[in-house]
């Protein structure tokens, strides 16, 4: 923290700015959506129309996969969607100090496990390279503690315009990139304080190696399946076209068992689920790299424990939005379900919390942070907006409690004091980790 200590503000771009009338993701609405008045034909429903014409009624995951990433139409596949002109805004966004704390988490981790010789720094979904540049410039302040470490940084990205602006935050394009877009890496490039950065599609095409993972805001846009529990037992919910207008969607109920509800649990008491099993398989990889490479994941959204129902919702210009209405023009998004990643983990890895954003933020020194922040900035207008993104981030009533951070750790780093642990302790404590109490520990 000292040597960040004397950093101060960076300079604010237009979405942090326009930090207050914007609309962040996390905030849900159990009812009362707006009304969605007009509901133009766009090219994203024509394809989704001629699909379910073809093949009959498609599941939710299959909506979302299709209106999200198709390589074609895809919501995020050719546009810009954060910030005061986009749909939405994120905390990266909002607050310098958010990237920062979770860059000294990333430095702390690495101390605890031993200070590797080199290290890989792997974000899923970054946006518009805001938080890896936060993340980046905290490995830069702390130079002479990470001094000697070779670091890479790899983003796994499915959308075309974002990596582009994520390689203009990242890199400035001092060096020019080297893209390939048919290769797994489909682009190659130096950041600004010149480490080496290279882009993916797919996790799975990231090296394997001594690697922290980082995901904020990623699992949420990952296909759901949704169930419904009728008298005839679990029913999956479909998407299929209304009768009465050809060119509008409804939800149907599957007249029987689909195979996905193998995913739901024997004993689940809700009589409606949505399950991630994308989220599962990431999870799985993760927890598996992790387990026998080394590193961490830190995973952060909104979300509960395995307690609500239909979180399923769509934003457009900084409001909620009809999910059937005008596909492929608004950002859908499902609550992250943080009991089924813990399930997802099947003991491959340690998993920590999920503990709310504002005690995270708390534990890691924001206040310290802010107050450092605060006394450096001569300009009362920097001081209301560094003030501002701290009430965002931390009120309980806004991020603080609703998002959530979760953690993935090798099983070692939970044994990391053992040694130190005398023969009659039957069970040894577990390690300090930033940011998690204690209580975390799963
Ligand atoms: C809600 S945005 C969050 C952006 C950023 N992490 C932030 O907090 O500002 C979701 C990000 O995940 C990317 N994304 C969505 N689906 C993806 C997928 N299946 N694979 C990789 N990236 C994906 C989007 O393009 C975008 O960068």
């Amino acid at each position: 923290m000292c040597a960040l200590g004397k950093a101060g503000a960076r300079s604010l771009n237009a979405a942090a700015r326009a930090v207050i009338p914007c609309l962040w993701r996390g905030k849900y609405f159990s009812s009362g959506k707006d009304p969605v008045e007009n509901n133009p034909v766009t090219p994203m429903l024509r394809h989704l129309v001629y699909k379910i014409k073809s093949t009959g009624p498609i599941t939710v995951a299959e909506y979302m996969k299709e209106v999200l990433t198709n390589p074609a139409k895809g919501y995020y596949v050719h546009r810009d969607m954060l910030g005061e002109k986009g749909d939405f805004i994120t905390s990266p966004e909002i607050s310098q100090i958010f990237g920062e704390l979770l860059g000294i988490w990333f430095v702390s981790e690495w101390m605890a496990n031993g200070k590797s010789a080199a290290f890989q720094l792997v974000e899923l979904g970054p946006g518009r390279g805001t938080l890896a540049e936060d993340v980046l410039r905290v490995f830069s302040q702390l130079g002479s503690v990470l001094k000697n470490c070779e670091i890479s940084m790899h983003l796994v990205e499915v959308s075309q315009k974002l990596s582009e602006i994520q390689a203009l935050t990242l890199t400035e394009e001092k060096v020019p990139l080297e893209r390939s877009a048919g290769s797994p890496v489909y682009m190659k490039g130096v950041t600004k304080s010149g480490i080496p950065i290279s882009w993916y599609r797919h996790l799975q095409d990231v090296p394997k190696g001594y690697s922290f993972y980082l995901a904020h805001e990623f699992f949420d846009v990952l296909p759901i399946h949704k169930f419904q529990k009728t008298p005839q037992g679990w029913r999956e919910v479909l998407i299929d076209i209304d009768p009465q207008s050809s060119d509008k969607l409804r939800f149907v109920l599957a007249p029987c068992a689909t195979p996905a509800e193998a995913f739901i649990q024997r004993d689940e008491a809700r009589d409606h689920v949505e399950v991630c099993p994308d989220a599962g398989v990431i999870i799985q990889e993760l927890s598996q790299r992790i387990s026998l490479m080394g590193g961490a994941a830190l995973i952060a959204d909104y979300g509960h424990d395995g307690t609500k129902t239909d979180t399923f919702r769509g934003f457009c210009g900084h409001k909620l939005h009809d999910v059937l209405i005008a596909p492929g023009t608004a950002d859908l998004t499902a609550d992250v379900d943080f009991s089924y990643l813990r399930r997802a983990v099947q003991g491959r890895a340690a998993s920590l919390g999920p503990v709310t954003q504002q005690m995270f933020l708390k534990n890691m020194g924001i206040d310290v942070r802010l107050k450092v922040l605060l006394d450096k900035s001569t300009e009362p207008s920097l001081k209301q907006q560094l003030l501002q993104g701290y009430d965002m981030l931390m009120n309980p009533k806004k991020m603080g409690e609703r998002f959530n951070f979760f953690a993935l750790l090798p099983h070692q780093r939970l044994c990391g004091r053992s040694q130190q642990i005398s023969a009659h302790q039957s069970k040894p404590s577990p390690s300090p980790v930033a940011g998690f109490s204690e209580l975390a520990w799963r």
